[in-house]
This record gives C-alpha cells, sequence and structure tokens, in this order.
C-alpha cells in the first residue's frame, strides 16, 4: 500500500445551528413564532450567526429547530442557499436538553468531520472565520469579559492566560469571562456527548464538554473584545438591533448571503405581485 493511502484525511468543518427551546423570557412574541426567526434591526436573528459560518467557508449547516416552527425555518432557509453550493438541513428537537444534545441530534450530519456550533441567537461584531479554518484538533471557544458572569459558563484563566477551570453558572464568582455561543470540536465530541448525563437542572452542559477537553489540556480559549449580544429578553433584542444598526452588523454579511437575502427578496416581491394579478382577474 502506497504511504498516501494511509495517510489520514483532513476532516472538514461541518456547522449546526442551535435554534431550538421555546423562550419563554419573549412570550407572547414567541408564542407564533420562534425567537431566532425575531428580527433583529432589518433581518431574522437566524442570519446573523448563519453569517457567522458561511464566512468561515462552511458549506453543510444542519439547523436543529422546535417541531412547532420547522415549517417556518424551511420556508425561509430552505432554498436559499442551493445556488450557492451551500446544503442546509434540518433536524427538530422535541424538547429542549440542552447545548450538548446538538451532537447527539447531529450525528450524522457531523459524520467523520469536526463541527462548529453556534447558538442561533448568540450574534457577534467579531468575523471569526481565521479560528474556524484554522482549526484541527481538540475543542476551541471564544470567552468575552461580562458584568453579569453568574448567568453564563465562565472560564478561570491562570497568570499566563491559560484556561483553568469552566464552570456554568457560578454561585459564587470565579472569574468575569462568559464563554459564548460559538463551540469548535474534533470529531470526539460525538462520542463525548453521547455519554452524557443531564446536569442537576436536567440539561447536557455544553459546560460539561468543554471540561473534557479542559481536563485533557485540548482546550483552546480565545478572549475577544468586539459586540457579543444574545437577544433572550425584550431589553436585549431591542437592545441586539440598535447595536446591530449603529455597528452596521447587517451590512457587514459575506456576499453569498447578501445576495441570497436579495433574491430571496426579490422573489417575495415576485410572487406578490403575481398574487395580486390573480386577484384583479
Ligand atoms: C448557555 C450555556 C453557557 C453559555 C451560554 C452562552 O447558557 O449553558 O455555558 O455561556 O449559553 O450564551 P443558557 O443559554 O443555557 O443559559
Amino acid at each position: 500500500m502506497g504511504e498516501e493511502t494511509c495517510k489520514p484525511r483532513k476532516r472538514k468543518m461541518k456547522g449546526i445551528i442551535l435554534a431550538g427551546g421555546t423562550a419563554t423570557r419573549l412570550f407572547p412574541m414567541t408564542a407564533t413564532t420562534s425567537k431566532q426567526l425575531l428580527p433583529v434591526y432589518d433581518r431574522q436573528m437566524i442570519f446573523y450567526p448563519l453569517n457567522t459560518l458561511i464566512k468561515a467557508g462552511i458549506k453543510d449547516i444542519l439547523v436543529i429547530v422546535a417541531p412547532e416552527h420547522s415549517g417556518q425555518f424551511l420556508n425561509l432557509l430552505g432554498s436559499l442557499l442551493k445556488k450557492h453550493d451551500i446544503h442546509i438541513s434540518f433536524e427538530v428537537q422535541s424538547l429542549p436538553k440542552g447545548l450538548a444534545e446538538a451532537f447527539v441530534l447531529g450525528r450524522n450530519h457531523v459524520g467523520d468531520d469536526n463541527v462548529a456550533l453556534i447558538l442561533g441567537d448568540n450574534i457577534f461584531e467579531n468575523d471569526f472565520s481565521e479560528q474556524i479554518k484554522a482549526f484541527r484538533s481538540g475543542g476551541h471557544v471564544f470567552a468575552k469579559k461580562v458584568s453579569d458572569p453568574e448567568r453564563f459558563g465562565v472560564v478561570r484563566f491562570n497568570k499566563d492566560n491559560r484556561a483553568m477551570e469552566i464552570v456554568e453558572k457560578p454561585e459564587n464568582w470565579i472569574s468575569d469571562f462568559a464563554v459564548t455561543g460559538l463551540y469548535l470540536y474534533d470529531n470526539r465530541v460525538l462520542d463525548i456527548a453521547k455519554k452524557m448525563k443531564p446536569s442537576l437542572r436536567g440539561e447536557y452542559e455544553i459546560t460539561d464538554v468543554n471540561k473534557q477537553y479542559l481536563k485533557m489540556k485540548e482546550l483552546q480559549v480565545t478572549i475577544f473584545d468586539g459586540e457579543w449580544l444574545d437577544a433572550g429578553t425584550p431589553d436585549s433584542l431591542l437592545e441586539a438591533s440598535i447595536i446591530v444598526k449603529e455597528k452596521g452588523i447587517s451590512r457587514n454579511f459575506h456576499p453569498i448571503l447578501e445576495e441570497a437575502i436579495i433574491e430571496f427578496n426579490a422573489e417575495l416581491k415576485r410572487r406578490s405581485k403575481m398574487l395580486k394579478n390573480d386577484q384583479t382577474k
């Protein structure tokens, strides 16, 4: 056998957007639609995490959705990027059981590849495409200094900026650095997730996944400074729209996604014109 055939192939990076959940804090807005389909300034929230993955050149993206909103996601994203050779598929999460469930539901989608998971309500100003493209193995997460660390998974660093400990929603202060909703893992994450047990709050915690990579000394944590918005409450949703507008975040989409949105709008206009013509006949 020649040497080349023995060489392990370079794994691709698959994408997952987690957009399930019931978003009770946004009732009544989320009684009729998904949180991730609510507008943030001039487009649906899900376009922002989708943009983060597309900018990094990811071509195969699984969107995990709640069953009651699956049709709406399909209408919006089902054929949006087909022409651009980007494949979007869907998986239903019947009950939200924690972020790490994404790797159980997404097992077939990830296959033998690596995976970038992004939360459907996380909006980043930063462009992480270099880090995503450069990812090879282990885990890589992105941390940001916040004023309310008790709301998040929190990472403590030593004086050389090495991650030492990660705690989910710490009751006692350990650090001001929250682990944000973009996670890169190698293929081992599928087995880690498969063996996981639910936490005391009944969830498959992404923090437990990070803890395992940390224990193996294979978790890279990058601290960043740009805006990080999660839009889980009426106030943070409003604030997200204002910041996105002020900072021009939606003006800075990848050309492929921008073009696809413009085409989608044109198609909607064509359809509404046809409908009008039919009605006046
Ligand atoms: C989840 C994670 C937490 C992470 C946060 C980022 O929190 O459990 O580790 O810091 O997302 O948005 P949750 O939204 O479940 O409260």
